[in-house]
């Protein structure tokens, strides 16, 4: 059989120093484990525009449809501002996330035992977390028309439209109730149905699927300024959190600071499955591109690691290998390797993103 084909998009800032651990990973697993991927690389973000006046150029976005998975490392950056607002580097994300219909974005917090003395939480707060996100990635406010600054009378008007329909909102709701039946069994739906239509609407249909369809997995509603409030209170209280698209946003960098570091935390975007069985999909570390850190070395590699061992996963079916890998990121942690944004109070040398990357490299040796 082929090997399955990776599109790599490292992007922009720390995007290609951490990609280069990825990649010495993914051959990795072709030399030790006989899992050969064929890896093409591309441009997405500043860089794209760089080279070619546009965020994403139509050749990169046929090549993510045909890929087996996407890797994306990261956009953006300072010298990027003053763009037009339609090629600023973060179009060419969300054009992928759009045009590959990539709705059920899976963004797991989980505490690393070597972390949880790191959090700003007290460490029994966050030891043991293991929380999924499942955010909303194509419709509401990130989408909606109307959209756009207009003028009124003597002044202008921002505007942007929260807008879902109810089979948005039908098929993420499912992806949530069919993770947690793998998991701890519990769906909690974040919205703001006090205040916004489409919350009413959101929680309607997010009971609807469940009373039809899932009726074994514990729902429970929460309107998301409260959740928001929760998962800094008694996170542990969630298993699986299904919300929109901006709301996920904001409680997905909320959630991934309990882990201690925005450095940590992976994703995987998903969408319908492809003629192979394979899901559409693109995997992409939670945190940006960090210009102020970006060339030196001091990037944390392992949320995008991480995002690897996702595709392992979600979809080259995996799940053993994926293990193997997250547990040698774990070792790596207890043993106390430490890149500069894990560094605590009472200090210590830091690793560069390339000693990371080995580390967990040989890591994964010793898990043979
Ligand atoms: C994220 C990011 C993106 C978003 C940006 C870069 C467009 O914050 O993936 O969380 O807002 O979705
Ligand atoms: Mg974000």
């Amino acid at each position: 059989m082929a090997n399955p084909k990776l599109l790599i998009l490292a992007g922009d800032g720390i995007g290609p120093e951490v990609m280069a651990e990825v990649k010495k990973i993914i051959g990795w697993f072709g030399a030790k484990r006989g899992m050969g991927f064929d890896v093409e690389d591309d441009l997405v973000g500043g860089c794209a525009y760089d080279k070619y006046g546009t965020p994403l150029h139509d050749d990169t976005m046929a090549k993510a449809q045909a890929a087996d998975a996407v890797l994306l490392g990261a956009v953006g950056g300072p010298k990027y501002d003053n763009l037009d607002f339609s090629v600023k580097p973060e179009r060419g994300l969300l054009r992928l996330r759009k045009e590959m219909d990539l709705f059920s974005n899976l963004r797991p917090a989980q505490c690393f035992d070597a972390l949880a003395d790191f959090s700003s939480l007290k460490k029994d707060v966050v030891a043991g977390l293991d929380i999924m996100i499942v955010r909303e990635l194509t419709s509401g406010v990130y989408f909606g028309e109307p959209r756009g600054i207009f003028t009124e009378g003597n002044e202008r008007v921002g505007i942007n439209t929260q807008r879902y329909t109810e089979s948005e909102v039908a098929r993420v709701a499912r992806s949530a109730f069919e993770l947690a039946r793998r998991r701890n069994n519990k769906v909690c739906s974040m919205e703001k149905a006090n205040v916004m239509e489409s919350g009413i609407l959101w929680r309607e249909v997010v009971q609807k699927i469940h009373d039809e369809e899932y009726p074994d997995v514990q729902l429970s509603h929460m309107y998301a300024d409260n959740g928001a409030m929760q998962l800094v209170r008694w996170p542990k209280q969630f298993d699986v959190i299904v919300t929109d698209n901006l709301f996920g946003d904001l409680l997905s960098d909320c959630a991934a600071m309990l882990t201690g570091s925005l450095g940590m935390l992976p994703s995987a975007s998903l969408g319908a499955p492809m003629a192979n069985g394979r899901p559409k999909a693109l995997y992409e570390p939670v945190h940006g591109s960090a210009p102020d850190i970006a060339g030196q070395g001091k990037a944390n590699p392992i949320a995008c690691v991480l995002s690897f061992a996702m595709a392992l996963r979600y979809s080259f079916d995996q799940g053993a290998e994926a293990d193997r890998l997250e547990k040698a990121v774990e070792k790596v942690l207890a043993d106390g390797v430490r890149t500069a944004d894990l560094m605590g109070p009472e200090g210590g040398v830091p690793v560069s993103t390339g000693q990371m990357g080995d580390a967990i490299l040989a890591a994964l040796d010793a898990s043979l």
